[in-house]
């Protein structure tokens, strides 16, 4: 059933073409996006003039990620939420916001009375979910599966690509609704999605180097991931993963943050994990972080950098290489996230623990 491989997850991890492929098969339809179930009118969605996004853990990640694509594509104001915090304050809601619910399982229950407490406001409720016929989608006025595929491991790996590209799908559709994208421009946003499980692929192959750093370092006390733009939720991924599955201390940031705290962590031999901005058009993201690096590794950080093939900029500051396809920034961090799965993996494993059940979590959280 594992598929001959040693852990669930980390059959998952090599089913992310597929997750993404499927997220996105069907959704583009003679010249336009189409979601799966849709009870709010085109007016209504033409009406929106505020998106909120609630979730929790990854999926609050996967749509850390989609507020830059939606604010970029629709230019609405998009706020990202954890629903534990969202459903207990007093967010300013009304008949035309959306709020979009982001479930693997559908069943989380702080994402659930988000929506409750979002639909009590009469705010529209647009729900991404892997599993269908639960509580989240039921309750939602509009629902986008991603097709994930049932997933095991405790850790999410395949939900969360596919929670990013069906969040992005949902701000093409929005764009679309808004008139902010001509057709032909969320055409071509579509096809450069849809080239993307190609490139997953080739990084799903080339992870045996990810997880021989991953043995050098399983004895580490505590671990940095740093990135700007998309690169941040990345970097507070790839330390969730860690902290779930080798209970080791790690921390994400905005490498811009540095020198408001953070830098005060970094001493001889720390391990920090860095994405990179593609090379291509992002010249002040690009360089601004090749002085993060630089000041991290003066301090004596060990830099384990995700970086394009061709960035041959930061490969000299690496101590750790680890490249992958050349992309859009917006698209990044369907590839980035992947090493840091393989890699908190297989930490877990190295330290003996169990990859696919870690301690005191449960896959679907339906208790507060
Ligand atoms: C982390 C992880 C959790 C879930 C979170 C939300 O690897 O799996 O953080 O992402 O519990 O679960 P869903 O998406 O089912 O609402």
């Amino acid at each position: 059933e594992k598929g001959g491989y040693d852990y669930f997850m980390l059959k998952e991890i090599a089913e992310q073409p597929k997750a993404v492929a499927d997220t996105l098969l069907g959704h583009f339809q003679d010249g336009r996006i189409v979601l799966d179930e849709q009870r709010i009118s085109d007016q209504d969605l033409r009406d929106i003039d505020k998106v909120f996004i609630v979730a929790c853990g990854s999926a609050y990640h996967s749509g850390m990620v989609a507020k830059y694509a939606i604010e970029h594509w629709t230019r609405l104001p998009c706020e990202v939420e954890i629903a534990s915090e969202f459903r207990y304050r007093d967010p300013v809601l009304d008949r035309s916001t959306l709020v979009v619910a982001i479930s693997q399982s559908g069943e989380t229950a702080d994402t659930l009375e988000a929506v409750r407490h979002a639909k009590a406001q009469k705010a529209r409720v647009l729900a991404v979910c892997n599993t269908n016929g639960s509580q989240i989608p039921r309750e939602a006025d509009a629902v986008l599966y991603t097709h994930a595929g049932p997933e095991i491991g405790v850790a999410s790996t395949k939900a969360y690509l596919a929670q990013i590209t069906a969040n992005y799908l949902v701000g093409l559709a929005l764009a679309q609704a808004r008139g902010t994208k001509y057709p032909d421009e969320v055409a071509a946003e579509f096809r450069q999605l849809e080239r993307m499980p190609e490139d997953i692929q080739r990084v799903v192959d080339s992870l045996d180097p990810v997880r021989e750093i991953a043995r050098e370092l399983a004895d580490s006390k505590s671990v940095l991931f740093l990135g700007r733009h998309v690169g941040y939720p990345t970097a507070l991924e790839g330390a969730l993963k860690l902290k779930e599955l080798a209970y080791m201390h790690a921390e994400g940031f905005p490498a811009g943050e540095l020198k408001h705290g953070p830098i005060a962590l970094i001493e001889d031999g720390l391990p920090v994990f860095i994405v990179m901005p593609p090379v291509e058009g992002r010249g002040v993201l690009h360089s601004k972080l090749v002085s993060n690096i630089q000041e991290i590794r003066a301090r004596g950080a060990r830099t384990i950098v995700i970086a394009e093939e061709g960035d041959e900029v930061v490969r000299p500051l690496s101590d750790y290489f680890i490249p992958i396809p050349a992309s859009t920034t917006l698209l990044q961090p369907l590839l980035a996230t992947i090493p840091y799965q393989a890699f908190a993996a297989e930490v877990a494993a190295a330290r003996g623990y169990d990859v696919d059940k870690p301690r005191n979590l449960a896959k679907s959280v339906t208790v507060e």
